[in-house]
């Protein structure tokens, strides 16, 4: 660690300059003059220290020492938990979890006391979810003034409002996802309010469409919409229309995704709380009104030893990560009592990975090649087993989750869980930057590329590229010029096996996007943040077959994202030339 001259910050040799600007901004400790006082392994340190004082709770005198295996691991940068629990843990500011689901009922009440909530979960850096499905549609009856209701999406506009507002003060952008469902009246309003692209910046937005809605769509019957205030069928629309619809503001502005809550239901681990409606900001969460989850991934490259991934290794670090999560939950504060009861409830903890393009690169195989599909479907499947069994030696030593009798789990051989859920792949937009990895499951965007942040420009180039093309000769000024025009290495002067490993997002068939967050998946409790980036070029039809074959592959939601289609960016190849 070694100061800078300037005094203002402090330099990690081990961490890129454009992830020093994101950490002396935002996360790390600053004095009462303004300054940054803490380094990256103080910060380390302060986040273990704070999370491990909830061993106490459970054996005297487990603190210290559990502490110091925290500090080890995030120091190691293995695995870092989600921003809010960098940023906040150990500063007097209690909310730690990176994102809640928050209900919203058919009421101006129950409308602004969960606005209040959200505006306090902004403030600390967390994103929150919404199913808007409850609201009455735009002019039905306002009975207590006879007046007409302004519907669903007006409403989302106020929530929008509002956390733009305080992103004045914020240290984060506050985000969050608006679902509505797809029998609500509403709906085409939904599908089209971000038309405009500037519009509802702060929101994603997802229809939370059926199995039987999707099987209409492909026979092309008709779909009804269902006031939710009378559960009366209003009128019935053409199934294909609306998806045809949500297909081409897809293709157009990135917008509305998909969230397929058959199969986000069939894995809910507890039914009888009732049927989960919304997600988080990203999709990775879905979750129960009020629940929230702690989410921390691991940086596979760092398991990387030779031409393979150290599993003990691996395996020690998902134990020891299980464990922090868990205990963040108990030394976590939560800005309204039913929030901290829901977490308590069923203690939903969402542990990942970060870094799997570069793994797969590393290891020479091709993200868009079975060879990568089967090599992460069982990788996940080895996390999922030591996480789960993780979660089951903490509930030996603790207890299991309160609501573990009503649970899916309960029936299951095994013995009783800790966690309702465990795993949860997140999109890790900024810890990957802190670990120095590719994020979340995404291939590689570019193999050169410029990140704009806090209004500065960083160039990057993908290291292991770097070094590969050094090692065979071929790293030229030359070809280091033509990638940073392109972003990729199609080029005569770099040989086809290097080519092929290091395939970006762009390059590869959506196909193979679809057939990664798939096999993800299937071995992960909750969902898995997974953008379907396509050319420019891409055709509408393209959109159409990714949520088809999203759907019919059993992921619990889906986004595309087509080049240039929306302004703001955080990533972007450096233009041509
Ligand atoms: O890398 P980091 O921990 O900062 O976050 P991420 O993995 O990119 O996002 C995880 C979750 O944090 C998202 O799904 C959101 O729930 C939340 N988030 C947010 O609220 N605001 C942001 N600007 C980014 C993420």
């Amino acid at each position: 660690m070694v100061s800078t001259p300037n005094g203002t910050g402090t330099v990690d040799p081990e961490m890129s300059p454009a992830a020093m600007a994101v950490l002396a901004d935002r996360y790390l400790r600053r004095d009462d003059n303004g300054r940054v006082c803490e380094s990256v392994g103080q910060m380390m340190d302060r986040v273990a220290g704070f999370v491990a004082q909830a061993e106490d709770a459970y054996r005297a005198h487990e603190a210290d020492r559990w502490a110091a295996r925290f500090s080890r691991l995030l120091r190691s940068r293995e695995f870092l938990p989600n921003s809010p629990t960098l940023m906040n843990a150990g500063t007097g500011s209690p909310v730690l979890s990176g994102c809640f689901v928050l209900p919203i009922e058919d009421s101006l009440d129950s409308i602004f006391t969960t606005l209040r909530t959200t505006a306090l979960l902004h403030q600390a850096g967390a994103g929150t979810g919404f199913s808007f499905a409850h609201l009455r549609p735009r002019d039905d009856r306002v009975c207590s003034t006879g007046a007409r209701a302004s519907g669903p999406v007006s409403f989302i506009g106020l929530y929008d409002a509002a956390t733009q507002v305080i992103r004045l003060g914020g240290r984060r952008r506050g985000a969050s996802m608006a679902v509505l469902d797809v029998h609500h009246p509403d709906i085409r309003e939904f599908v089209t309010a971000k038309s405009d692209p500037a519009a509802l910046p702060t929101f994603n937005l997802s229809v939370g469409v059926t199995d039987e809605f999707m099987l209409a769509a492909v026979a092309d019957r008709p779909h009804p919409l269902i006031n939710p205030r009378t559960g009366r069928v209003v009128r019935e629309i053409s199934a294909r229309g609306l998806l045809e619809t949500i297909v081409a503001e897809a293709w157009r502005t990135g917008e509305p995704g998909l969230l397929f809550l058959d199969a986000i239901n069939r894995a809910n681990p507890l039914p009888a709380l009732g049927a989960l409606e919304a997600t988080n900001p990203c999709g990775e969460v879905p979750l129960a009104p009020n629940e929230s989850c702690n989410l921390g991934s691991l940086a596979l490259p760092r398991f990387l030893s030779g031409d393979r991934i150290d599993e003990q290794r691996l395996g020690r670090a998902v134990r020891v990560a299980v464990r922090f999560l868990d205990d963040v939950i108990d030394v976590a504060d939560y800005p309204a009592p039913e929030l901290a009861a829901a977490a308590h409830a069923t203690r939903k903890i969402g542990l990942g990975i970060m870094g799997l393009a570069d793994t797969l690169a590393a290891l020479g195989l091709p993200y868009d090649s079975e060879a990568a599909v089967r090599f992460t479907q069982r990788l996940m499947y080895r996390i999922s087993r030591w996480a789960h069994a993780a979660s089951r030696a903490l509930a030996a030593e603790r207890g299991a989750f309160p609501r573990y009798s009503g649970s899916v789990w309960a029936p299951l051989p095994g013995g009783p869980m800790r966690n309702a859920q465990v795993t949860s792949v997140a999109p890790t937009g900024t810890i990957s930057l802190l670990a120095g990895t590719s994020a979340g499951i995404e291939p590689l965007f570019a193999l050169a590329y410029t990140r704009h942040i806090l209004g500065r420009e960083f160039d990057q180039v993908e290291p292991l590229f770097e070094r590969l093309a050094t090692e065979r000769g071929i790293w030229t000024p030359a070809l280091a010029a033509e990638i940073a025009a392109t972003g990729t290495a199609d080029h005569p002067g770099v040989p086809a096996d290097l080519r092929r490993r290091f395939v970006t997002a762009l390059e590869m068939e959506p196909y193979w996007h679809i057939r990664m967050q798939a096999a993800v998946q299937r071995h992960t409790d909750a969902a898995v943040a997974k953008t379907v980036n396509l050319p420019e070029t891409a055709a509408v039809g393209q959109v159409h077959d990714v949520f088809h074959q999203a759907w019919r592959a059993g992921c619990k939601g889906t986004t595309v994202y087509r080049s240039g289609s929306r302004r703001d960016q955080v990533l972007r190849p450096p233009p041509p030339g």
